[in-house]
This record gives C-alpha cells, structure tokens and sequence, in this order.
C-alpha cells in the first residue's frame, strides 16, 4: 500500500493538530505541524525585537535572518513532535499567547511563506505525512490524497483554546482568546498571498458537535477509501 499525502487545513483553533498527530501515529506517518515553523520564525522575530504588537514589524531583519534559521522537530521519548529553533527546544515558548498575536504579522510575509514552504514539501517528498496548516492543500501539497479543511463555532474554538491555555497556566479572559483567535482567522483569510481557503477538492470538516473520537472515526473512514483505491 503506497503512502498517502494528508493534508489539514483550517480555521485556528479548530482540533487540526489534534486530528493530524492521531491520523499520524494510528497510519505510521510523520507528522509535521507547519503553524509551527511560523511560531518559530515568530519567536524569533520578537526576542530580537523585529514584531510587537504594539508596534509592528521591521519586514527586512526577519528576511534576512531567514537563512540562518535551522527549524526542524525532533521526537521526544514519549513521541511527540518537539520543535527545534536552531537545536534549541522551542516547543513551550511558541505556544504563548504573546507569539499567538503577533504571528500573522510574520507568516504573512511572502519571503517566510516561500522558505517555509519548500521545508514543508521537502519534510513531505516522500508521502506518508500528515501535515496540518493554512495553506497544505492549496499550495503545499496541492497534489495530496486526501485534504481536509477543518472549521467550528467561533465560541466551541475559543473555549477549546481557553481550556488549552489554562491547562498550561496562561490566564486569559474567554473574549482575549476570542479576539486572537478572529483576528488570525481574519489576517489568514484576507492575506494577498496563499489565504486561508479550503481547496476545492477538500472535505469540510466542522467538528462544532463532533467529540474527538467520533471525529477520529469519520476520518479513518476516509482515509480507508483512499486506500481500498490504491
Ligand atoms: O496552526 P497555528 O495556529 O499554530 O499557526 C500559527 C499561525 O501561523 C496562524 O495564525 C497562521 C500561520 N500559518 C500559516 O500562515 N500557514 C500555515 N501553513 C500554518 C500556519
């Protein structure tokens, strides 16, 4: 049986890593969470003082950096993808909600799309990955097998996030959480380059009212078709 590309697209905060690191554990497949390359690239930009939100971006350090930045994932002992920032461990400090509003400024900048993206079709060449993002399906892997666009209520994703957020300790009020999250779904939706869309041969999946396992079980169900075919 050949190795399928996975491709998962969708609004924030909609379980899409969640679903794509199941996919990827249960099929065999690597897994790569391409929203965090941009957290990466993000953290970067803001320890060296090049993004803020109050202030902005200087666009022109952050290209030139871009050659120097080593992004890749390592797997830690209990399999997880860890993110890897130029061999630091980076995994916690992408997370943050000071990375989350100032990373549409970064990923929206055409030289950091292109670099990122060929890291991503070269970590995919060889098929077999699950590879969640924005833009997968349209640009990365337009060619994949199976593409999914992922959506839910505004409210069911804020909650989501909330509860995310709390579990790690960052107290954040329900509507902050709201905010971010509208306003990157916004800047992803209305970017001149590589928007947020579902492609026209994706399968829409709205999980407002899905739990996790029955979600996991519909999909399994698709990727069973592409494979029955092969
Ligand atoms: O998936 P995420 O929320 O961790 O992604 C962080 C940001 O990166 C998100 O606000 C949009 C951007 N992104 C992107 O532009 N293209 C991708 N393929 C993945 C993420």
């Amino acid at each position: 049986m050949s190795k399928l590309t996975i491709a998962i697209d969708g609004h924030s905060s909609t379980g899409k890593s969640t679903l794509a690191k199941e996919l990827a554990a249960s099929l065999g497949y690597t897994y790569v969470d391409s929203g965090a390359m941009y957290r990466a690239v993000a953290l970067d930009a803001l320890r060296n003082g090049w993004v803020s939100k109050a202030y902005g971006i200087k666009e022109e350090p952050i290209i030139n950096a871009l050659q120097n930045l080593t992004i890749t994932f390592n797997v830690n002992s209990q399999g997880q993808s860890i993110t890897m920032l130029n061999s630091e461990n980076v995994e916690d400090a992408i997370r943050t909600m000071e990375v989350s509003n100032v990373v549409s400024q970064v990923s929206k900048l055409i030289p950091v799309r292109r670099r990122l993206v060929a890291l991503q079709q070269k970590m995919g060449e060889n098929g077999g990955v699950v590879m969640d993002g924005r833009d997968i399906g349209t640009v990365v892997f337009p060619m994949a097998e199976l593409k999914i666009f992922m959506t839910a209520t505004d409210q069911v994703r804020a909650m989501r996030r909330k509860a995310e957020l709390d579990a790690k300790g960052q107290d954040f009020s329900l509507s902050e959480v709201l905010e971010n999250l509208k306003s990157r779904d916004k800047a992803d939706m209305e970017r001149a380059d590589s928007p947020l869309i579902a492609a026209a041969d994706a399968t829409i999946l709205d999980n407002s009212e899905l739990n996790r396992n029955e979600q996991f079980k519909l999909v399994l169900g698709w990727v069973a078709k592409f494979q029955k075919y092969d």
